[in-house]
Formats: structure tokens, C-alpha cells, sequence
């Protein structure tokens, strides 16, 4: 089979390193990939969100099947128009990717259904966030409705901070049209988890869980990025909580979906937070996380394209899904700077120091010359299964100490409050 995976980053690389290892792939392509990921696969000149263009690369090159990875190709309904050409397609369509697109729709489906998550109200008026704020005090977190690569959200510690950010996306326009409707809420708190399932709109196949590092700088300061590293499985998500979360979070979310006419298929993220009155989703994502992926792939034993097919097929409900045991960690190595401003285009060296049982998934680079070099905010995560999670830890820094580059930043703390 002919395998095309739509986008190009370090979730992209994990999971075209996944579908690379298929019997049934005869062929890899990604578009528009990257400079680690044209070892795998070859890379198509094609933008993640050029829907016309992904299907006619799909019909020049004889493609059978597409994975579609980001948020953005989904949202615009890449897979709808896929399947309208007739071509085999894993993802959520447009009406379900919506859980992840609107925080507007996913707060409104877990305030009906009774899907626990924190207390909040919408606005589309400055003055009237403003004064909400005022009234509920500090701490409190303000959310962009839209996508904002998951920066739009701001857990303010302060009143102040909390008007701040409302001026900035509602009058400012800091996320553009994302930020003209504003969620406000409740500030939980509790560990973090996160759960990945495979959904076919029937089954639920949950993935192992993993906790990812959202601020930029150690103990969790700093702005929000995309991710700093993430570890796979996290201790404190326990089968008892695993059981509580498939019955109150998991299956009402995908029952509310069919109830909805949105039905969802594909993979389903929960963020989730565990407080003192049990587990609550932060947030919604419509496809695999990012540098989640990374861990979480380098732990699945059973054929990755044959999972997609069975959720495209709607029969994920036959597969016993594997796992090895043990953990891993991903560390991601960052561009100086992300993610607020950095510079691209600096030589990559090391690479071919790290030992073949740590994999060096790449994130935001090019090949210039024959050589890498960083062409992103994100440029590498570098992955490491072990028995015990202290040991993948410890085997992921040692091979990120081989890597540099000319301003490279990554947090030393990845998975150390777990272990
Ligand atoms: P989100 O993009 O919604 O996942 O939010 C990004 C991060 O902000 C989350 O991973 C949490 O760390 C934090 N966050 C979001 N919502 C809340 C909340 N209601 N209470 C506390 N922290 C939150
Ligand atoms: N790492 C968070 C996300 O992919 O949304």
C-alpha cells in the first residue's frame, strides 16, 4: 500500500517512523515533511493545509491511503474532501474536528452531556469579559476560541494579568480572529494527563498516557509552547483512574459526538487534569499531540497502519492493541527564543554521535547541502524507551547532550516531578 502522511513535524516523523516499520507499506510519502523525516519517507512539495493539492498529489502519485496529522488540514475538512474524491483517509471530519477547533463547541458538548471540566462562560464582548473577571477574582485562565498552536491560553495569577489578556486577543488581536470570542474559567488543579484514544466512533482503544511540558523554561515557567518534551506512561495515571475516566470522559465524549451527528473517528486527545474531585478534561485535541506522539509511538508494538485502517474501517472493536513495557521520554531541542522569536537556519551537529536505540525525531529542520539544519521553533525530540521511566529520562539527556546547534534550548526538567 501506498501511505501518504499529511504534515511535517516531530508527531509527523514518530509517525512515519511507526508506519515505515509496516509489511504492508510499499510506499511512504509525506508532505511536506521534513529533512528527518525524507530518511523514511519521501517528502512532498505540498502545504499541510492545501487541500486541492494534497488530492491531486494523492492521485498523481496512485497514494491508497492518507493519515491527515495537524489540527488545521483537519479543521478545514481535509478529510471530508478526501473522502468525497474517494480516497481512503484517517481523521476526524470537519464537523467532529470541531471538539478541538471551537473551545466554544467543546465546552457547550461537556456542559450538556455532564462531561466534567472546569466552570466557565463565553464572551464576545471585551467589557463584559472584563467585568466577569472582576467579579470571580484571580487565579483564573482565559482561552482563544479558536486554534492559537496552543498558545492561546493564559493562566493568569493575578486580576491584572487576567485583563491583560483579554485586551490583548479581544482589542489587540493577538491571535487574530481565534481570539475575538474569549473562554474564561474556573483554574483547576491537580496533576496533568494525557490520554490519546483511537476512535472509530464505536470502539475506544486508549493509548498508554502521557504528560507533556507546556511552559518553555524548567519548573514549568515561562510562556506556553507547543510542547517541551513529554513522557510516556505517567505514574500517577492509575487503572482505577483509567477506569473513572473511561466511564465519565472517554464514552460519554465519543456518545455526545454520534448525539451530535458529529460522529469521530480517529484519534482523540483528553487533556486532562486530576483534582481533588476526581479527573477533568482541559481540553480537547482531534488528532495526536505533539511531542506526545513521540513517547507514545516508540511504546506501541502492534502495526500502526493496521490500527489506522481499523479505525477508518470502523473496526477498531477486533483489535487487541499492544504495548512494550517499560516508559520513554521525549526532550525536545528548541530554537533559542521559541516561542516568541528565533532565528532558522543554523547547522545541526552530533546527529551522528546518538546510538541507535535513542531516536532522534525531528520537529522543525532542512537538509541544506547534505547537512541539518533548524527550521523551526521546534527542531528535534529526542526519544528514549527504557525499563523505568528514570532510565528513559536519563537515556534521552545523554543523547541530547551529543546534539548542538548555535542558540539550542531545551528544558532539563523533562519528567523529573514523576519520578
Ligand atoms: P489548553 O490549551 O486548553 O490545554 O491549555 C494549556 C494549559 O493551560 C493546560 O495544559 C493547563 O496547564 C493550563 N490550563 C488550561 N485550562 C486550565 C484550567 N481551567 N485550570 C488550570 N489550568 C489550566
Ligand atoms: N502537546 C500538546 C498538543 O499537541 O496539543
Amino acid at each position: 500500500m501506498k501511505v501518504l502522511v499529511v504534515g511535517g513535524g516531530g508527531r509527523e516523523h514518530a509517525i512515519c517512523v511507526g508506519l515505515a516499520k509496516s509489511p504492508k507499506v510499499t510506499k511512504l510519502y509525506c508532505a511536506p515533511g521534513n529533512g528527518g523525516i525524507a530518511q523514511v519517507a519521501e517528502c512532498l512539495d505540498v502545504k499541510a493545509t492545501d487541500i486541492e493539492g494534497m488530492i491531486a498529489a494523492v492521485k498523481a502519485k496512485g497514494i491508497d491511503f492518507v493519515m491527515v496529522a495537524p489540527d488545521d488540514p483537519l479543521a478545514l475538512g481535509m478529510v471530508d474532501a478526501m473522502e468525497a474524491a474517494g480516497i481512503r483517509a484517517f481523521g476526524p471530519r470537519k464537523n467532529a474536528a470541531i471538539l478541538e477547533s471551537s473551545k466554544v463547541f467543546s465546552k457547550g458538548l461537556m456542559k450538556k452531556y455532564g462531561i466534567p471540566t472546569a466552570a466557565y462562560e463565553t464572551f464576545d464582548k471585551m467589557d463584559e469579559a472584563l467585568a466577569y473577571i472582576e467579579k470571580q477574582g484571580a487565579p483564573i485562565v482565559v482561552k482563544a476560541d479558536g486554534l492559537a498552536l496552543g498558545k492561546g491560553v493564559v493562566v493568569a495569577s493575578t486580576v491584572e494579568e487576567a485583563r491583560a489578556a483579554v485586551v490583548d486577543m479581544m482589542q489587540n488581536g493577538k491571535f487574530g480572529a481565534s481570539g475575538a470570542r474569549v473562554v474564561i474559567e474556573e483554574c483547576m488543579t491537580g496533576p496533568e494527563v494525557t490520554v490519546l484514544c483511537f476512535t472509530d466512533g464505536k470502539a475506544i482503544a486508549p493509548m498508554l498516557s502521557s504528560q507533556d511540558h507546556k511552559r518553555a523554561y524548567d519548573n514549568d515557567e515561562g510562556p506556553n509552547t507547543g510542547g517541551m518534551g513529554a513522557i510516556c506512561p505517567t505514574p500517577n495515571y492509575t487503572p482505577e483512574i483509567a477506569a473513572v475516566c473511561m466511564e465519565k470522559i472517554f464514552r460519554p465524549t465519543v456518545e455526545a459526538m454520534n448525539k451530535e451527528g458529529r460522529p469521530f473517528k480517529g484519534v482523540l486527545y483528553f487533556g486532562l487534569m486530576l483534582t481533588p474531585q476526581g479527573p477533568k478534561v482541559v481540553e480537547y485535541n482531534a488528532r495526536f499531540g505533539d511531542p506526545e506522539t513521540q513517547p507514545i509511538l516508540s511504546m506501541l508494538e502492534t502495526d500502526l497502519l493496521e490500527i489506522f485502517e481499523a479505525v477508518v474501517d470502523e473496526r477498531l472493536g477486533e483489535l487487541d492493541i499492544k504495548w512494550k513495557s517499560g516508559a520513554a521520554a521525549c526532550v525536545v531541542i528548541a530554537s533559542g527564543g521559541y516561542p516568541v522569536a528565533y532565528d532558522k537556519g543554523y547547522e545541526i551537529t552530533g546527529l551522528d554521535k546518538v546510538p541507535a536505540d535513542i531516536t532522534v525525531f525531528h520537529a522543525g529542520t532542512a537538509l541544506r547541502d547534505g547537512k541539518y539544519v533548524t527550521n523551526g521553533g521546534r527542531v528535534l525530540g529526542v526519544t528514549a524507551t527504557a525499563d523505568t521511566l528514570a532510565a528513559a529520562i536519563h537515556r534521552a539527556y545523554e543523547g541530547v547532550k551529543l546534539i548542538h546547534f548555535e542558540k539550542a534550548h531545551y528544558r532539563k526538567d523533562i519528567g523529573a516531578k514523576l519520578i
